[in-house]
């Protein structure tokens, strides 16, 4: 029987027949192209506004047209990071059975915010929230989670959450209860959603004390200390700190122990970082990059980065398993109740209503399991070691030390070849050729370097042999232009 409505929203199961066969036939081609068209383009605002300006919504519209215009036109002109060649920002080519969950999801619209309305789903999310907790060193029953957005819904809940450990009456009174000016420490190669997360919680980026690093760029754990004594004295609360595992920029690895250490005895609540580097968790010769992660009170961890999921699929995991509750529990008499031993979403999240993130993860591991994604992180590391290699043989110079697959270079054979502007100018040419995808980065003290991240488990050795020419040819231009034959 047809319902009201039905041809509008729901379209008739002969189009919908039509439309799930064209889109799955547009993401094979779009797979099976995308190694071969350019990495990126630069359309300009006006371009894309144009586009968009027909789109008065005054009638409707016919459906193939309407994803025949998403997938060319997103096609056209986005920055491709399912790309073998985009050397980007942890931006992955999702996996196929993340896909598949997206699909599934939105097809089912399970609702994340009562444990009724979706058991299943609610305890896949806990079941992966205990795994991922394991595989970082904790011991049920002492460990807890919940799925975020993204890594900054993560750090942010951990801010949160050491407000309401280290002040129980921060949950009823604020800020303005607290006896004194709470502060965080992080280093200057920490993410920057530390300073929104201390924004949003009402804390002020002030709070946010920048520690330095040392020529590593690992944050100087003396230094901390010292900030920390500087802070007690003036009369603030020292609250807590991030050790970042994996920094965006240049891929390092706070040293996770003595910072545990230190913030034990100095009562600190202790926040990983590990959005991107969390994965090497899952790789058994790279877990000792990791040491200490096991006594952080928190982390984050992004499956959306290094494990290739679909976009977003934060996590935040805590060894505190009645912290979440504290933090974002409310009695609303509208939420149906829930049965003994099953936990509301919704009261240990920052969302309400909540996508069920979980599945797109619990899917890409159910098929490839353990041994799959310990292979595949291997060969990207493998891919990272190749690069940096290949880099260096053509005479660029890496300023980064870290095993996991991120290199950050100068070039040697400039005399400009460490300044901002050269190195800007290189990457700006590599992404203009559309060959390959690149950035600059900031890193301590000022420096910059050009920045380029196994981002993509199909990258081959002939995608690092590519990306090396576009260097190469970008170098090239740079000193013709600098010097132009008379
Ligand atoms: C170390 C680190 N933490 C947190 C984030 C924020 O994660 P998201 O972009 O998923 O919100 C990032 C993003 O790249 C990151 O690199």
């Amino acid at each position: 029987m047809q319902r009201e409505n039905e041809g509008v929203l729901q379209l008739s199961e002969k189009q919908r027949t039509i439309l799930w066969q064209r889109l799955s036939e547009r993401i094979e081609q779009y797979l099976r192209e995308v190694p071969d068209i350019p990495v990126a383009q630069t359309p300009s605002v006006l371009a894309i506004r144009t586009l968009l300006s027909s789109f008065d919504f005054r009638k409707p519209g016919d459906p193939l047209e309407a994803i025949e215009f998403a997938f060319e036109e997103l096609r056209r002109t986005q920055v491709h990071t399912p790309h073998p060649r985009y050397f980007g920002l942890f931006n992955p080519a999702p996996t196929t059975m993340g896909i598949v969950a997206d699909a599934i999801v939105a097809a089912l619209n399970p609702q994340l915010a009562a444990w009724t309305h979706n058991p299943l789903a609610s305890e896949i999310e806990r079941h992966l929230v205990q795994t991922f907790g394991v595989r970082f060193g904790w011991t049920p029953p002492n460990i807890d989670g919940v799925f975020c957005t993204a890594g900054a819904e993560a750090n942010h809940t951990a801010v949160l959450t050491s407000l309401c450990k280290t002040f129980p009456d921060f949950r009823t009174s604020g800020l303005r209860g607290l006896p004194k000016q709470p502060v965080l420490y992080v280093s200057g190669e920490g993410h920057h959603s530390i300073l929104k997360a201390a924004r949003l919680c009402g804390l002020g980026t002030a709070a946010v004390r920048e520690v330095g690093v040392d020529e590593s760029l690992r944050l100087d754990v003396g230094a901390l200390e010292k900030t920390i004594a500087e802070d007690r004295a003036q009369g603030f609360a020292p609250l807590l700190v991030v050790g970042t595992a994996g920094t965006t920029s240049a891929g390092i690895v706070d040293p996770l122990r003595p910072i545990a250490h230190l913030a034990e005895r100095e009562g600190l609540w202790f926040h990983a970082d590990a959005a991107w580097g969390g994965a090497a968790a899952l790789v058994p010769e790279l877990r000792h990059v990791l040491d200490g992660i096991e006594r952080a009170d928190s982390i984050t961890f992004d499956a959306h980065k290094w494990l290739s999921v679909p976009m977003g699929a934060g996590i935040y995991l805590t060894r505190h398993p009645e912290i979440l509750t504290q933090t974002f529990s409310t009695a609303a008499g509208y939420m149906p109740g829930s049965q003994a031993g099953a936990i509301d979403p919704y009261s240990h999240s920052i969302q309400w209503s909540r996508r069920f993130t979980g599945l797109k993860v619990f899917l890409s591991l159910a098929v490839a399991g353990w041994p799959g994604y310990e292979a595949v992180l291997r060969r990207q590391v493998q891919m990272g070691q190749l690069l940096a290699d290949k880099l260096r043989s053509a005479g660029w110079q890496i300023v980064n030390d870290t095993p996991l697959p991120l290199v950050c270079f100068v070039d040697q054979r400039s005399e400009r070849g460490q300044s901002a502007e050269y190195l800007q100018s290189i990457a700006d040419q590599v992404v203009s050729s559309g060959r390959a995808w690149i950035s600059v980065c900031r890193i301590a003290k000022g420096r910059s370097a050009i920045r380029a991240c196994i981002t993509n488990y199909r990258t081959v050795p002939s995608d690092l042999d590519e990306l090396v020419a576009a260097l190469e040819a970008a170098r090239q231009a740079e000193a013709s232009r600098k010097s132009p034959r008379l």
